[in-house]
């Protein structure tokens, strides 16, 4: 059997790594393809290496663009190689343009389109990411999930049920692979922080950080919570420009600014805070496994499980709802444990276990 994998973004390559492995430890062959939506070592190669995730069979060097130049270059690149490649399954994870790129590519060819992480609606219509998952859900003629919310997402937009199979969450397969090796990582002593006495701040949506406003009230927020407990804030490039540009923060202090994190670097510093103020999706996924408490800086989450579990609360992006709301976290005491059915560290292996059967 042959599956090709595409990846391009930071949050594809945690998902993405533990499906190659299994796929090529069960004697399959599984070419991968990095479009290079993202291209700095700190958001791509590290994520390889720490990984272990085979250097890329293709590179189509996409780089950075607007959605159209971003998306039409992907599948100007994508096309030849996916007729060259001929798989028998083509797999795109997540929801970044890479992944609806690649899906429009596969789906035209005709090739048989898995998406893994399928189903999950912010019902946001302005997000980039909410477009693309649609579009590639509908693409799709196996729909990969992981929470009974997203199965209900995909049946109420009349995707039939044996186009729907419930595998897991893959993410969190990297997260069990990693934690022990994690904890070695000496990310904690090279910013000077004491277990359980900080807390991490991820921002790069464009409606947090490309209006001036917004930004400048969250960074205000985040400042006075420092005054209370210490933040860091592992910056992505397009923040630390707009930071910059607005001369909002100093890169040291109490509320310090770094580099983007390695995986192994970052799950430890997760894993050993207080709390996570982000913007992202799949921290809040990953705080729900440790039991951290995550405060969402959005109005919405296409992740509502996190919220049920009770590990999740949306602030929005006003600096009074997300003082309260650290306020609040910075009173929890004990970590609440996750039993979610099939975040388990064994989705890849069920994932296979559905290609062999399909094929
Ligand atoms: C993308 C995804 C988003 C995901 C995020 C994770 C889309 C629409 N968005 O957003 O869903 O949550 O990745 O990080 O696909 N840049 C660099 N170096 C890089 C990559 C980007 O400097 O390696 C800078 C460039 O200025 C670029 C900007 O970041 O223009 C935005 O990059 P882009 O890939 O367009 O979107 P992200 O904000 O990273």
């Amino acid at each position: 059997m042959k599956v090709l994998t595409v990846v391009g973004a930071r949050p594809n390559f945690m998902k993405a790594a533990p499906l190659v492995r299994a796929l090529r430890r069960r004697g399959h062959r599984a070419p991968l393809l990095h479009t290079g939506q993202h291209y700095d070592a700190a958001m791509s190669q590290v994520f390889f290496d720490e990984l272990g995730m085979p250097e890329p069979d293709v590179y189509l060097g996409v780089g950075s663009g607007s959605h159209a130049e971003q998306t039409a270059q992907v599948m100007l690149g994508f096309e030849p190689v996916c007729k060259e490649m001929a798989p028998d399954f083509v797999t795109v994870v997540g929801d970044v343009n890479s992944t609806v790129a690649a899906a429009l590519v596969s789906a035209k060819l005709g090739y048989s389109l898995a998406h893994l992480e399928a189903g999950l609606r912010s019902f946001d219509w302005s997000m980039p990411e909410e477009i693309n998952r649609v579009v590639t859900d509908r693409l799709s003629d196996w729909l990969l999930t992981h929470s009974p919310d997203a199965d209900l997402n995909l049946k109420r937009e009349g995707v039939p049920d044996r186009k729907i199979f419930r595998v897991g969450n893959i993410m969190i397969d990297s997260l069990v692979a990693n934690l022990a090796k994690s904890r070695e990582s000496t990310v904690l002593e090279r910013l000077s922080l004491n277990p359980s006495g900080y807390g991490v701040v991820t921002l790069h949506r464009p409606s947090n950080v490309d209006s001036d406003d917004t930004l400048q009230g969250i960074i205000g927020a985040l400042k006075t919570l420092a005054e209370e407990l210490p933040l860091v804030f592992p910056c992505h490039p397009r923040t630390r420009k707009r930071i910059k540009a607005l001369g909002l923060v100093d890169e040291a202090g109490a509320f310090q600014l770094t580099e983007p994190l390695g995986y192994l670097d970052f799950l430890k510093l997760v894993s050993d805070s207080r709390m996570v103020l982000s913007d992202s999706g799949g921290i809040q996924e990953e705080t729900t496994y440790l039991g951290v408490p995550c405060i969402t800086l959005r109005e919405n989450t296409e992740r509502p499980i996190t919220i049920e579990q009770g590990t999740n609360v949306l602030a929005g992006a006003d600096p009074a709802r997300i003082l309260a709301a650290a306020r609040n976290a910075l009173a929890i005491r004990e970590r609440s444990t996750c039993a979610i059915e099939g975040w388990d560290g064994k989705t890849s292996d069920r994932i296979v276990d559905c290609f062999e059967r399909w094929l």
